[in-house]
């Protein structure tokens, strides 16, 4: 019978067939330890020399590493194997012999195995970070969708851009100008007007000259939005959010977290308590009490977050950031109109900001006073129409998916978070 190592419990004591890669071999002369895999999990197959036909033991000794076969055993509980089981083989059928692949058990540098991304991913452990990125995506589904979110797609070619101009990627859109998105947020204001409360799950794109171990040039955000929502709310619902994650994660995951030796404590830790919340006031006085050398009015790079965060053991909001440094689009505080009413949520144990979220400006004069001194052109009408008809508060944020994953799965880089990274000098494989 046919059957996937995923589910290879189901199968103790009887004889399957599987189909896959062997994706390492030793032998001992009279075994032959076949480590298989068919991307639903990994398994070890032993060919006793002994107890098989001379030629499947002959056989065996010609498979080479990411040969595909097919392996017929009886599955046994074996308690040392990390999947809990084993199989005892009695035929192999070699489908595809590989020869001399690259990607050999001994140590590669990551350029390396970055150009050969393509096999890469085949490894346990970019497998294993893989799952849980698809688990993430469906912890952030199953949060949002059960609690009254409905999905609306913004487009992904644009007009105009929403975090400044600084970092666009420019197309021709046939005679007009056009950009890569760099977030639906616009739009997705326009649909929490129309549905209440909406979200976007899409690709997204940053045309920085960044080349930090946090940047993609190419990334995945959810975009959250909410009609009559403050900031104070915004934040609720993010801690809401993150921490149901983390509890879906340390539920369903275990097996991929522990292949990539991810310590759970301070994922624990995170459902401990609620969130800290301080104001960019204190963290600025914080960060200059570390010796930074930071003046208030200036944003924070890397290794100020990474420092403010060592000194918290859950996500930190930094809220009131001064307008200066934010996006046209934030709400002022009414009592300071020097700082807005938004938030960045920095991950703990280093990690920095994985959500940016805020009140939007719903006043029709404010927002078009913002867009006199950002120069922001007919482009953007539309969007002063949400101002003109039924402005009601509202508030949202977005959170960076690769970001989340570094931080869950406790990566020092962003780059094996997604399939095929695009980074700053790099768009191959
Ligand atoms: O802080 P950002 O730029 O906020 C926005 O785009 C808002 N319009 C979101 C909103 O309110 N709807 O980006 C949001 C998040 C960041 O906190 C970070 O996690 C991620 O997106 N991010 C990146 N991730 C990887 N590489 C990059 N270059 C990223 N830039 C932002
Ligand atoms: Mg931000």
């Amino acid at each position: 019978m046919k059957a996937w190592i995923g589910t290879i419990g189901e199968y103790v004591d009887e004889e399957v067939t599987i189909e896959g890669w062997l994706w390492n071999v030793r032998s001992s002369g009279k075994i032959i330890f076949l480590q298989l895999r068919d991307g639903t999990g990994f398994i070890q197959g032993v060919v006793v020399k002994s107890e098989v036909d001379p030629a499947v033991f002959a056989a065996c000794q010609n498979l080479t590493q990411e040969s595909s076969l097919k392996v017929v055993g009886k599955v046994r509980r074996e308690e040392r194997s990390p999947s809990g089981y084993e199989l005892t083989v009695y035929a192999v059928e070699p489908i595809h012999i590989t020869s001399d692949y690259p990607i050999t058990p001994k140590e590669h540098g990551v350029d390396f195995l970055m150009d050969h991304r393509h096999l890469w991913i085949r490894s346990p452990r970019q497998r294993a970070i893989l799952k849980i990125r698809a688990e993430i995506i469906r912890a952030m589904r199953s949060y949002l969708d059960g609690n009254g979110f409905t999905q609306v797609d913004p487009p992904i070619l644009t007009p105009s851009s929403c975090e400044g101009t600084t970092n666009l990627f420019h197309t021709k859109y046939f005679d007009e100008d056009a950009y890569l998105t760099q977030s639906g947020q616009l739009y997705m204001e326009a649909a929490a007007i129309a549905l209440g409360k909406v979200y976007s799950f899409g690709p997204t794109f940053r045309a920085e000259k960044s080349k930090t171990r946090r940047h993609l040039i190419e990334f995945w955000m959810i975009e959250p939005e909410m009609a009559f929502c403050t900031h104070q709310e915004n934040m609720d619902v993010q801690e809401a959010f993150v921490k149901h994650i983390v509890s879906h994660m340390l539920d369903n995951c275990e097996l991929e977290l522990t292949t990539i030796e991810r310590d759970l404590a301070p994922l624990q830790e995170v459902l401990a308590g609620p969130f800290p919340r301080i104001s960019y006031d204190e963290a600025i006085e914080r960060l200059q009490k570390m010796g930074h050398d930071l003046k208030w009015g200036e944003d924070f790079g890397a290794p100020h977050e990474t420092d403010l965060t060592n000194q918290f053991s859950r996500p930190l909001f930094v809220e009131k950031f001064p307008a200066a440094i934010k996006a046209f689009y934030m709400q002022p505080d009414p009592n300071r109109p020097d700082v807005i009413l938004g938030a960045d949520l920095l991950a703990p144990e280093g990690y920095g900001e994985i959500i940016g979220g805020s009140e939007r400006i719903h006043d029709l004069a404010l927002l078009q006073k913002r867009f006199a001194e950002h120069g922001l052109g007919r482009e953007y009408e539309w969007y002063l129409d949400l101002r003109r008809y039924g402005s009601v508060r509202h508030s949202g944020f977005g959170i960076g998916l690769e970001r989340t994953i570094a931080w869950i799965c406790g990566l020092d880089h962003v780059r094996e978070t997604i399939p095929f990274p695009r980074l700053l000098n790099r768009i191959y494989p």
